[in-house]
């Protein structure tokens, strides 16, 4: 009995250790702070929306030393966190510390998203990550973010920009599309979908009236015009297919994806490939190494199972993980303990 609540215990004391390791975050270091170059008076503010999470922060932070590096006018971007209200105060506040430590002036808010909104809406898919309701945070950017946005270009943590954002800011949205991606046409869009929902005599109408056949497109990488999004109701008519797939049948196996192109594909203004050359993070199952796309590169993409920085904590990266490297602002006990033996 006595060694049975002594089991009991020690159970306890490791399940608390758990916890507060899983509260710590990381150390970052301070990256270097950029400034706008000659010409960028009058230059329009550029509207970024990134999820912040302890899972994704180190990917977020090297994201975003990624677009400041090669902007050039680092200082007119806003950058726009969304942080999941489930996460409590003390941990919030370790995410916002992490922020200022690694960007101390950088004009950034952090807005909560309530994941009670999709909490009874999220189906369990092929990959868990997916599964978490912050990924869905992109659906409900119109809600979050305030009025006085009228444009937003939402990035996924888990990518570098190596080119200036302002250039896909300035994507031109034509007269009535809410948002601009590049489109993948050679992906087999038939796969992202079950049988259940091709067979379905009213489901696979929702394409029938788009301005063009239906592609695939990343929603890692989104160009997203606010005000015709509120004006069409679509985080109403997404979250509607994501009813259909939690109530009605099993139409889709991916995460927050499929949602997006049941509303949008077919009804997206296309971006050059170069904006998003996904799947760095390889097989979403699998994981395994992936090369890039032919032609030219403005933005690398971890999507897919395996991340950069796992892959080089592991000691296993892929070839492309070496680019993330550089990006990376961790601060290693390692460089910390010779900085302080240099200075001491
Ligand atoms: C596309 O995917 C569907 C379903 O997964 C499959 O039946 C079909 O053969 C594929 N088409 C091509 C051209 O690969
Ligand atoms: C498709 O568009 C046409 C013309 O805009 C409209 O009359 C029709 O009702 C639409 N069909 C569906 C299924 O939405």
């Amino acid at each position: 009995m006595r060694l049975l609540a002594a089991a009991a215990a020690a159970l306890l004391l490791l399940l608390l250790a758990t916890a507060a390791a899983a509260a710590e975050l990381p150390e970052f270091r301070e990256a270097p702070a950029f400034r706008n170059g000659a010409g960028c008076a009058g230059a329009p503010t550029i509207h970024i929306a990134m999820t912040l999470d302890g899972t994704y922060l180190r990917g977020s932070l090297a994201g975003v030393l990624s677009v400041l590096r090669h902007a050039a006018c680092p200082e007119s971007i806003a950058f726009h966190f969304v942080a999941s209200s489930a996460s409590p105060p003390r941990r919030l506040a370790r995410l916002r510390a992490a922020l200022a430590a690694a960007f101390p002036t950088l004009p950034a808010a952090i807005h909560r998203f309530d994941a009670r909104l999709v909490r009874g809406r999220i189906s369990s898919s092929v990959r868990r990550a997916l599964d978490q309701p912050l990924n869905y945070a992109r659906i409900y950017l119109a809600d979050i973010l305030p009025r006085s946005v009228p444009r937003v270009l939402y990035l996924d943590s888990d990518l570098l920009v190596v080119d200036d954002v302002a250039l896909l800011w300035a994507t031109d949205l034509g007269p009535r599309f809410a948002l601009a991606a590049p489109e993948y046409c050679n992906a087999n869009f038939t796969s992202y979908f079950t049988d259940a929902f091709w067979r379905h005599p009213a489901y696979p109408a929702v394409f029938a009236n788009r301005s063009r056949a239906p592609c695939y497109f990343n929603t890692g990488v989104m160009v997203i015009d606010l005000d015709r999004w509120r004006a069409g109701d679509y985080t109403a008519k997404l979250e509607y297919w994501m009813d259909v797939q939690k109530q009605e049948a099993r139409i889709y196996e991916l995460g927050s994806l499929p949602p997006f192109l049941l509303v949008f594909a077919g009804d997206v203004r296309a971006v050059q490939h170069r904006w998003n050359q996904h799947g760095l993070g390889g097989d979403n199952v699998a994981g395994q190494c992936r090369e890039l796309h032919p032609g030219p590169v403005s933005l690398l993409h971890w999507s897919g199972k395996g991340k950069p920085w796992l892959r080089l904590d592991a000691g296993r990266p892929c070839p492309l993980d070496a680019l993330w490297a550089p990006y990376d602002l961790l601060r290693r006990q390692g460089a910390r303990d010779d900085l302080l033996a240099a200075v001491a």
